[in-house]
């Protein structure tokens, strides 16, 4: 099956091809063989088996949201309010969603997450992260990391979020690097651990991290969230594929991100929920850090999937220019999950790469109701996304 998708008023490849004028690009079946301007259209356009023509929309790669926590039941919109009359955030909270979670079943769950990536794709998300990380016990992780498995791209096992109340801390470490880690390996890529206060520090993290990596799994961290702390030197010495919040660094933290392959990655939603400072972003980005910007989707910190929201917060207040904003949340965060284009349009396993659109991609696009992408942060908050389509098939609008 091929697809012509032509009248795009402004292609954003976010790659070397740059943001094309007057533009179209050409789908075989998941993959996109062509973009370019339409006067140079390929002969074969002409015979596609379907051409879609935007209307003079701008379309961009789908969001490729790198850090989610999804499976989970209840909310802390109590907790939410509590902290909006001054109450500061603290990581006890996830106990609460510990357990809604645990008590769910695993048929709710599946429909919860579900129905959480179909708001992603209304949202013009594309490719999803998720955690376990609120079942805290063998068999419930092992359900959020089947239930998760079954929904998104990229699954993640956090048992490491918090001790579960009444637990001994190294007690429940143990069980995490061994029979948790055990019953859900079969449907995870990756491992993290909450490196932070109130959480696990460094030693706790790195053992966690180290039991993951020697079965061959690719290692986040979540650090630096609440304080200054090792998270980042911990991620980078281990080379993680990201480090997730990042709001307290030091100048040493920069340097060793900027000297690495690990990605910072920014939940500006969070950040406004937990009424933190915003994570240093132009700092990051001066300092040569490749960085993403994400949702955290979870009930605690940050009940929202929208991509477009925490780009158009990352433009008005953490002063990124349009560019960097959508480069972070599109390869940005492809590189955070190792799904970035590293030639011919592949990724590090040879598979069609997120979060550009190039020969060789995935058909993953993000179609504006709006000719210019400008339109993200200038008319913030308003509905945007006009369609969304994940390999080469429309999924939203
Ligand atoms: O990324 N920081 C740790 N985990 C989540 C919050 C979890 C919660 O409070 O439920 C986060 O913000």
């Amino acid at each position: 099956m091929r697809t012509f998708i032509t009248g795009i008023s402004e292609l954003r490849t976010v790659s070397e091809l740059g943001t094309i004028k007057g533009a179209s690009l050409l789908i075989d079946a998941d993959v996109i063989t062509w973009v370019g301007p339409t006067s140079e259209a390929p002969a074969e356009a002409k015979d596609a088996d379907e051409t879609v023509d935007v209307g003079g929309r701008a379309v961009l790669p789908g969001w490729v949201d790198s850090h989610t926590h999804m499976v989970f039941d209840g909310n802390r919109a109590e907790e939410f309010e509590a902290r909006m009359a001054g109450e500061s955030y603290a990581a006890g909270g996830i106990a609460v969603t510990m357990e809604a979670t645990r008590s769910a079943g695993e048929e709710r769950l599946d429909k919860l997450v579900a129905q959480r990536v179909a708001a992603g794709h209304a949202g013009g998300t594309t490719t999803f992260e998720t955690k376990t990380g609120y079942g805290l016990n063998v068999a419930s992780e092992a359900e959020a990391a089947r239930v998760a498995a079954r929904h998104v791209d990229e699954v993640t096992f956090l048992g490491a979020h918090l001790v579960p109340p009444g637990a001994d801390a190294d007690e429940y470490i143990e069980e995490v690097v061994g029979p948790m880690l055990d019953a859900v390996k079969d449907h995870v890529q990756w491992i993290d651990v909450f490196c932070e206060r109130g959480a696990f520090n460094e030693e706790q993290s790195r053992h966690v991290l180290e039991a993951g990596k020697a079965l061959g799994l690719g290692i986040r961290v979540h650090g630096n969230q609440l304080g200054q702390g090792p998270g980042v030197k911990l991620a980078v010495e281990m080379g993680a594929a990201s480090v997730d919040h990042v709001n307290y660094i030091s100048d040493e933290d920069v340097a060793l991100l900027a000297g690495s392959e690990t990605v910072a990655t920014l939940l500006p939603a969070c950040d406004l929920s937990t009424r933190e400072d915003l994570a240093p972003a132009r700092r990051l980005v001066e300092a040569g850090v490749t960085i993403a910007i994400a949702s955290n989707l979870n009930p605690g910190t940050s009940f929202t999937s929208s991509m477009n929201f925490c780009v158009t917060t990352a433009v008005l207040q953490q002063y990124l220019t349009l560019d960097e904003a959508i480069e972070a949340a599109t390869t940005g965060g492809a590189k955070a999950l190792l799904r970035h284009n590293v030639g011919d349009g592949k990724d590090p396993h040879g598979r069609p790469a997120k979060g550009t659109l190039v020969p060789g991609a995935a058909a993953d696009l993000h179609i504006l109701d709006a000719e210019n992408a400008i339109n993200l942060a200038y008319r913030p908050g308003m509905p945007i996304t006009w369609q969304t389509w994940v390999a080469g098939k429309k999924v939203y609008g």
